[in-house]
């Protein structure tokens, strides 16, 4: 008899085939591009030996508990895991895969034209074209701030935060400057970045990236206080999870001209209501948690979810396996 295992969404293609090709499991999936309830949820996972989730699921005791003694294996088809009870799963022997590397690139991407379309004011700029702003050429309409002699910071430098400078570096960036728990000299020197502190970050950095996991020491870690040590002209950038920065702060800093602006990928909720006063902002542009929706990564992202989660149920190592 086969391990069964439940997938929690429609997943692209290539990890779906991989699943189905494998003969090794029996799976059912939630066939939908929304989320299953939750109630359903509990329900299916029942007597399960694996589950592969992506990140609007809450993998907590209750729904481990529900899956009950049968579960080894929990794949999540993302690089972010602060949906996932790490403690609980720990305290279940359960191994735990997630997708790393195959979406640094179109992150990377994404993050570069969330700040170019943030400093350049491209969503205003489109807008006003289209409803009747543009009257004529003017001097200092719609100026930004350019990359160029610039200082880049980065907060949480890792494969993200090293894949964004090395794109960001041609645009004549001066300096890039980063903070994180500890020095991590192998990823600074590859883009010649100097360790500094959080309060330097601030003070020092035009553009600011937040690359960085949602872990309790990160939760709201963008704040008052760091905004209000920032200069005016910066911009801030969010491509890693909305529980890093506190909103209202943040909404303060950008609408009393604190700070120039802010694109944000995540936001807290998601998907954020539409009357939150942040979409109220001409500086801040919010985009619906996209940066890493290729067609290619998405895929990618697939089929190692699906490969972590075969190589689990073997009992053998997962090509990209959390260390609990
Ligand atoms: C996306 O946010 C991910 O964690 O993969
Ligand atoms: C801008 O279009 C210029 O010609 O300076």
């Amino acid at each position: 008899i086969l391990p069964k295992v439940y997938v929690t969404r429609k997943v692209p293609p290539d990890g779906l085939d991989i699943l189905r090709k494998s003969g090794q499991v029996q799976f059912e999936m939630w066939d939908s591009d929304d989320p299953v309830p939750r109630v359903e949820l509990l329900k299916k996972v029942k007597g399960c030996d694996g589950i592969l989730c992506v990140l609007t699921e809450k993998i907590d005791a209750q729904l481990l508990d529900a899956a009950g003694p049968n579960l080894k294996v929990l794949s999540t088809m993302s690089v972010g895991f602060d949906h996932l009870s790490l403690d609980e799963l720990k305290k279940r022997g359960i191994r735990v895969g997630y997708t790393p590397e195959v979406l640094t690139d179109a992150v990377a991407e994404l993050t570069v034209a969330l700040l170019l379309a943030t400093s350049r004011r491209l969503i205003e700029a489109t807008h006003e074209a289209k409803t009747g702003g543009w009257g004529t050429w003017r001097t200092l309409w719609l100026c930004g701030h350019e990359l160029a002699n610039s200082t880049v910071g980065i907060l949480g430098l890792g494969r993200i935060g090293v894949a964004i400078a090395e794109r960001l570096k041609p645009f004549k960036v001066k300096k890039f400057i980063y903070t994180d728990v500890e020095p991590r000299p192998e990823l600074a020197n590859m883009i010649e970045a100097e360790y500094v502190s959080l309060d330097e970050l601030a003070k020092e950095s035009d553009f600011l990236a937040i690359c960085c996991a949602l872990t309790p020491e990160t939760h709201g870690i963008c704040n008052w206080n760091l905004f209000s040590k920032m200069k005016k002209n910066a911009i801030f950038i969010n491509t890693s999870r909305g529980g890093v920065v506190n909103q209202e702060d943040l909404y303060e800093a950008l609408s009393t001209g604190l700070i120039a602006g802010a694109g944000l990928d995540v936001t807290t909720p998601e998907p954020l209501p539409t009357h939150h006063p942040l979409f109220t902002l001409k500086n801040c542009v919010i985009l619906p948690h996209i940066a890493s929706a290729s067609y290619t990564t998405r895929n990618s992202m697939s089929a190692l979810a699906a490969n972590n989660l075969l190589a689990g149920l073997r009992g053998e190592p997962m090509p990209k396996e959390l260390k609990l």
